[in-house]
Protein backbone atom coordinates (compact mmCIF):
# COMPACT_ATOMS: atom_id res chain seq x y z
CA UNK A 1 0.00 0.00 0.00
CA UNK A 2 1.51 3.50 -1.08
CA UNK A 3 2.30 5.52 2.12
CA UNK A 4 -0.14 8.72 2.13
CA UNK A 5 1.59 12.44 2.90
CA UNK A 6 -0.54 14.03 5.90
CA UNK A 7 1.88 17.29 6.34
CA UNK A 8 0.95 20.75 4.78
CA UNK A 9 3.03 21.17 1.71
CA UNK A 10 2.42 17.96 0.54
CA UNK A 11 -1.28 18.62 0.64
CA UNK A 12 -2.68 18.41 -2.78
CA UNK A 13 -5.69 21.20 -4.04
CA UNK A 14 -8.70 20.76 -2.41
CA UNK A 15 -10.54 21.19 -5.95
CA UNK A 16 -8.55 18.98 -7.38
CA UNK A 17 -9.16 15.93 -4.96
CA UNK A 18 -12.97 17.21 -5.21
CA UNK A 19 -13.36 16.30 -8.75
CA UNK A 20 -10.68 13.88 -9.04
CA UNK A 21 -13.58 11.36 -10.08
CA UNK A 22 -14.50 13.45 -13.70
CA UNK A 23 -10.85 13.13 -14.73
CA UNK A 24 -10.05 10.81 -17.75
CA UNK A 25 -7.48 8.06 -16.99
CA UNK A 26 -3.96 8.72 -18.34
CA UNK A 27 -1.22 11.04 -19.06
CA UNK A 28 -1.25 14.29 -17.00
CA UNK A 29 1.04 17.23 -17.28
CA UNK A 30 1.18 19.70 -14.22
CA UNK A 31 2.13 22.97 -15.48
CA UNK A 32 4.67 25.17 -12.77
CA UNK A 33 4.14 21.70 -10.08
CA UNK A 34 6.28 23.54 -7.53
CA UNK A 35 6.98 20.97 -4.75
CA UNK A 36 4.84 18.46 -6.11
CA UNK A 37 2.00 18.22 -3.94
CA UNK A 38 -0.85 17.76 -6.92
CA UNK A 39 1.84 15.28 -9.15
CA UNK A 40 2.16 12.99 -6.85
CA UNK A 41 -1.10 13.29 -5.71
CA UNK A 42 -2.48 12.26 -8.74
CA UNK A 43 0.32 9.52 -9.69
CA UNK A 44 -0.76 7.89 -6.31
CA UNK A 45 -4.18 8.01 -8.29
CA UNK A 46 -3.54 5.72 -11.01
CA UNK A 47 -2.41 9.08 -13.52
CA UNK A 48 0.81 9.07 -15.44
CA UNK A 49 1.98 12.16 -14.47
CA UNK A 50 4.97 14.53 -15.75
CA UNK A 51 5.64 17.91 -13.48
CA UNK A 52 7.18 20.66 -15.06
CA UNK A 53 8.77 23.93 -12.88
CA UNK A 54 11.65 26.18 -13.49
CA UNK A 55 12.75 26.09 -9.96
CA UNK A 56 15.71 23.45 -9.48
CA UNK A 57 14.93 23.64 -5.47
CA UNK A 58 11.17 23.11 -6.05
CA UNK A 59 11.85 20.14 -8.12
CA UNK A 60 14.17 18.51 -5.52
CA UNK A 61 11.70 18.66 -3.16
CA UNK A 62 9.05 17.47 -5.35
CA UNK A 63 11.26 14.17 -6.05
CA UNK A 64 11.82 13.95 -2.72
CA UNK A 65 8.13 13.87 -2.12
CA UNK A 66 7.37 11.28 -4.72
CA UNK A 67 9.83 9.21 -2.90
CA UNK A 68 8.13 9.29 0.53
CA UNK A 69 4.99 9.16 -0.96
CA UNK A 70 6.23 5.90 -3.28
CA UNK A 71 4.83 7.49 -6.08
CA UNK A 72 6.40 7.32 -9.72
CA UNK A 73 6.26 11.58 -11.44
CA UNK A 74 8.60 12.11 -13.77
CA UNK A 75 9.98 15.86 -13.22
CA UNK A 76 11.64 18.18 -15.71
CA UNK A 77 13.23 21.37 -15.68
CA UNK A 78 11.54 24.07 -18.19
CA UNK A 79 11.08 27.52 -18.29
CA UNK A 80 7.33 27.92 -19.19
CA UNK A 81 7.79 31.63 -20.17
CA UNK A 82 11.30 31.56 -22.20
CA UNK A 83 11.36 28.03 -24.16
CA UNK A 84 8.63 25.78 -23.38
CA UNK A 85 8.21 22.82 -25.94
CA UNK A 86 5.36 21.15 -24.74
CA UNK A 87 4.08 17.73 -27.20
CA UNK A 88 1.16 18.19 -29.06
CA UNK A 89 -1.95 16.17 -28.13
CA UNK A 90 -0.48 14.52 -25.71
CA UNK A 91 -2.28 14.45 -22.33
CA UNK A 92 -5.21 13.34 -21.34
CA UNK A 93 -5.17 16.06 -18.20
CA UNK A 94 -3.47 19.13 -17.54
CA UNK A 95 -3.11 21.21 -14.38
CA UNK A 96 -1.72 24.22 -13.50
CA UNK A 97 -2.31 25.65 -10.21
CA UNK A 98 -1.49 28.65 -8.94
CA UNK A 99 0.51 30.41 -11.37
CA UNK A 100 -0.34 32.03 -14.82
CA UNK A 101 1.98 32.92 -17.48
CA UNK A 102 -1.11 34.27 -20.31
CA UNK A 103 0.71 33.44 -23.17
CA UNK A 104 1.20 30.04 -22.48
CA UNK A 105 -2.67 29.20 -22.58
CA UNK A 106 -2.50 28.71 -26.39
CA UNK A 107 -0.01 25.82 -25.93
CA UNK A 108 -1.42 24.41 -23.27
CA UNK A 109 -4.68 24.07 -25.61
CA UNK A 110 -2.68 22.43 -27.92
CA UNK A 111 -0.66 20.41 -25.86
CA UNK A 112 -4.50 18.37 -24.49
CA UNK A 113 -5.78 15.63 -26.45
CA UNK A 114 -9.07 16.10 -27.93
CA UNK A 115 -11.55 14.85 -25.35
CA UNK A 116 -8.83 15.59 -22.53
CA UNK A 117 -9.57 18.21 -19.42
CA UNK A 118 -8.02 20.61 -18.28
CA UNK A 119 -8.29 21.85 -14.53
CA UNK A 120 -7.00 25.44 -13.73
CA UNK A 121 -7.37 27.05 -10.68
CA UNK A 122 -4.93 30.55 -9.37
CA UNK A 123 -5.87 33.73 -7.41
CA UNK A 124 -7.90 36.55 -9.14
CA UNK A 125 -7.52 40.28 -9.20
CA UNK A 126 -9.15 40.51 -5.55
CA UNK A 127 -6.04 38.44 -3.84
CA UNK A 128 -4.61 41.78 -4.09
CA UNK A 129 -6.34 42.97 -1.09
CA UNK A 130 -4.48 39.93 1.06
CA UNK A 131 -1.39 39.64 0.28
CA UNK A 132 0.71 37.84 -2.82
CA UNK A 133 0.45 37.72 -5.21
CA UNK A 134 -0.13 41.69 -6.20
CA UNK A 135 0.94 41.45 -9.73
CA UNK A 136 -1.33 42.07 -12.08
CA UNK A 137 0.65 39.61 -14.78
CA UNK A 138 0.42 36.70 -11.94
CA UNK A 139 -3.85 37.59 -11.11
CA UNK A 140 -6.62 36.70 -13.03
CA UNK A 141 -9.31 39.34 -14.14
CA UNK A 142 -13.25 38.49 -12.97
CA UNK A 143 -14.23 35.24 -15.70
CA UNK A 144 -10.79 35.16 -17.66
CA UNK A 145 -10.56 32.02 -17.16
CA UNK A 146 -14.19 31.01 -18.82
CA UNK A 147 -13.01 33.34 -21.77
CA UNK A 148 -9.58 31.63 -22.25
CA UNK A 149 -11.68 28.41 -22.64
CA UNK A 150 -14.53 29.74 -24.40
CA UNK A 151 -13.72 26.54 -26.90
CA UNK A 152 -13.86 24.28 -23.85
CA UNK A 153 -17.14 22.36 -22.38
CA UNK A 154 -16.99 23.87 -18.91
CA UNK A 155 -17.81 21.40 -16.33
CA UNK A 156 -16.97 23.42 -12.98
CA UNK A 157 -16.34 26.69 -12.54
CA UNK A 158 -16.04 28.60 -9.53
CA UNK A 159 -14.73 32.31 -8.35
CA UNK A 160 -14.40 34.47 -5.34
CA UNK A 161 -13.07 34.62 -2.05
CA UNK A 162 -12.80 30.73 -0.72
CA UNK A 163 -10.75 28.87 1.34
CA UNK A 164 -9.67 31.41 4.63
CA UNK A 165 -9.08 34.55 2.55
CA UNK A 166 -8.27 33.06 -0.63
CA UNK A 167 -9.35 35.07 -3.88
CA UNK A 168 -9.55 32.29 -6.74
CA UNK A 169 -11.04 30.76 -9.73
CA UNK A 170 -11.29 27.51 -10.50
CA UNK A 171 -11.82 25.53 -14.06
CA UNK A 172 -12.26 22.03 -15.33
CA UNK A 173 -13.35 21.61 -19.08
CA UNK A 174 -13.05 19.79 -22.13
CA UNK A 175 -11.24 19.77 -25.37
CA UNK A 176 -13.75 19.88 -27.74
C1 LIG B 1 2.99 29.34 -6.35
S1 LIG B 1 3.96 28.04 -7.02
C2 LIG B 1 2.71 26.82 -7.38
C3 LIG B 1 3.23 25.41 -7.37
C4 LIG B 1 2.19 24.30 -7.57
N1 LIG B 1 1.48 24.42 -8.81
C5 LIG B 1 1.23 24.25 -6.41
O1 LIG B 1 0.10 24.74 -6.51
O2 LIG B 1 1.63 23.71 -5.36
C6 LIG B 1 4.41 28.65 -8.63
C7 LIG B 1 5.45 27.80 -9.34
O3 LIG B 1 5.67 28.31 -10.66
C8 LIG B 1 7.01 28.08 -10.99
N2 LIG B 1 7.41 28.95 -12.10
C9 LIG B 1 7.54 30.30 -12.09
N3 LIG B 1 7.99 30.74 -13.28
C10 LIG B 1 8.14 29.65 -14.07
C11 LIG B 1 8.59 29.46 -15.41
N4 LIG B 1 8.97 30.48 -16.16
N5 LIG B 1 8.64 28.20 -15.91
C12 LIG B 1 8.25 27.14 -15.13
N6 LIG B 1 7.83 27.26 -13.85
C13 LIG B 1 7.77 28.50 -13.32
C14 LIG B 1 7.74 28.41 -9.68
O4 LIG B 1 9.05 27.88 -9.67
C15 LIG B 1 6.81 27.80 -8.64
O5 LIG B 1 7.18 26.48 -8.33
Amino acid sequence: MMAHVHHRAGRPSSFLVENIDLLPKGRVLDVATGRGRNAVYLAQQGFEVDGIDISLEALDAAGALAVESGASVTFRLMDLENDASLPQEAYDVIICFNYLYRPLIPQLKRSLRLGGMLVYETYIVDQARFGRPKNPKHLLKHNELLEFFHDFRCLRYREGILENQKAIAGFIGVKL
